[in-house]
């Protein structure tokens, strides 16, 4: 992963003939050590892993530990992303954390993560979009990154969802784990063509008029509280696949590629329900699915860097392969990049 895309940019980044491009350098994932499978949740609530893994797919999620905060999640998927990208924390110059759960309600997690990371002063800020939230924010980041406004950024998604369940409500608790994925975006030059390598294209959508699907019901300036996670499943099953479909679509049109050409899809794990019935509308196979809701769940914005971290892990994704990334979740929120690694 390692590659020196620093050198290539200051070469040939000033020329009219060649774009600037985001290319991911480097990720890394952190998923909090506990383990909680359905049995044992079964335990506790009236609920079966039958009923779970049947619905969902889900075996098991990863839980933080009670002394844990995103921010804490975060820094560690940073960390080896960098470690990946052969980068250190005072290359840093812009940090981008997508998160529902941040650790207070200001500042930034993203400016805990630069104090924790001992990043030097940069930009950083958090980008709200839920479940979407990794696409947004390497979206946002390609802004700074492709105009040569940042040189190494840091896009992060992490989320502590088991911490916004209602635990008496068996269908959601159910649904979400913790974790965190990181990615190093940094300029390179390419020609122009759906060669480079880079964030070749992306689509985001909002339809807010569907916040009644999936939304937490609290909050700062209403309830003065925190709130817990509220959702009507079906609705939200029925709107995934025609609306992830679409965007998918968009943003492999903007790309200027055909969906044939992509070599991994790598949706947001939500439901391997969703995946599957996406797959098959976009008439990608099976084999070219990266999946970790088995064993993650649902970790919201966390979930794609944490599947793309896992895929380049054990060798699947390689450097070179044409990506396509996409998610929905409350807002209703979704969208999709296509980038190649
Ligand atoms: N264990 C056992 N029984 C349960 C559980 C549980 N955990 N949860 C609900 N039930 C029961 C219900 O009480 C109901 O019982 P009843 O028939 O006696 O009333 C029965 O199971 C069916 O309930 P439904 O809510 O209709 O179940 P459904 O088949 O719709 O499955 C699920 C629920 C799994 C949530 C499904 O709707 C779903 O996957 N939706 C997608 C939601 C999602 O993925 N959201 C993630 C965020 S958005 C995103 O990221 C894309």
């Amino acid at each position: 992963m390692t590659g020196d895309s620093r050198t290539g940019e200051l070469k040939t980044g000033a020329s009219r003939t060649t774009d600037l491009r985001s290319v991911v350098t480097g990720v890394g994932g952190y998923l909090p050590p506990d383990i909680v499978t359905n049995d044992q949740l079964a335990r506790v609530i009236d609920t079966s892993d039958a009923w779970i893994f049947e619905r969902t797919g889900i075996r098991s999620r990863h839980k933080a530990a009670p002394d844990q905060a995103t921010s804490d999640l975060a820094t560690e998927a940073a960390r080896r992303a960098l470690a990946a990208a052969g980068r250190s924390a005072s290359d840093v110059d812009l940090i981008i954390v997508a998160t529902t759960t941040s650790d207070l309600t200001f500042p930034a997690t993203a400016a805990i993560v630069q104090r924790k990371l001992g990043a030097p002063i940069c930009a950083a800020f958090d980008v709200q979009a839920v479940c979407s939230g990794f696409v947004y924010a390497l979206s946002v980041a390609d802004g700074f990154v492709a105009r040569g406004m940042a040189r190494c950024a840091l896009v992060i998604g992490a989320e502590i969802m088991t911490r916004l369940m209602d635990w008496s409500d068996r269908g959601t608790c159910v649904l979400f784990g913790d974790g965190a994925g990181a990615v190093v975006l940094e300029p390179l030059a390419g020609a122009g063509t759906t060669d480079d390598r880079g964030i070749l294209g992306f689509s985001l959508r909002c339809e807010g008029g569907k916040q009644d699907l999936l939304y937490v019901d609290g909050g700062p300036t209403t309830t003065g509280t925190v709130g817990k996670l509220r959702m009507q499943g079906k609705e939200v099953f029925r709107h995934a696949v025609t609306n992830i479909s679409e965007a998918v679509v968009a943003a492999a049109a903007a790309a200027r590629v055909d969906l044939p050409s992509i070599d991994w899809f790598i949706p947001h794990q939500a439901n391997q329900r969703i995946l599957d019935g996406v797959a098959r509308k976009l008439g990608i196979a099976e084999s070219r699915v990266i999946s970790t809701v088995a064993d993650h769940a649902n970790t919201s914005a966390a979930s794609i860097p944490l599947a793309l971290s896992q895929g380049v892990s054990d060798g699947r994704i390689k450097p070179g392969h044409l990506l396509l990334l996409e998610a929905m979740g409350g807002g209703l929120t979704w969208g999709a990049v296509v980038l190649r690694l």
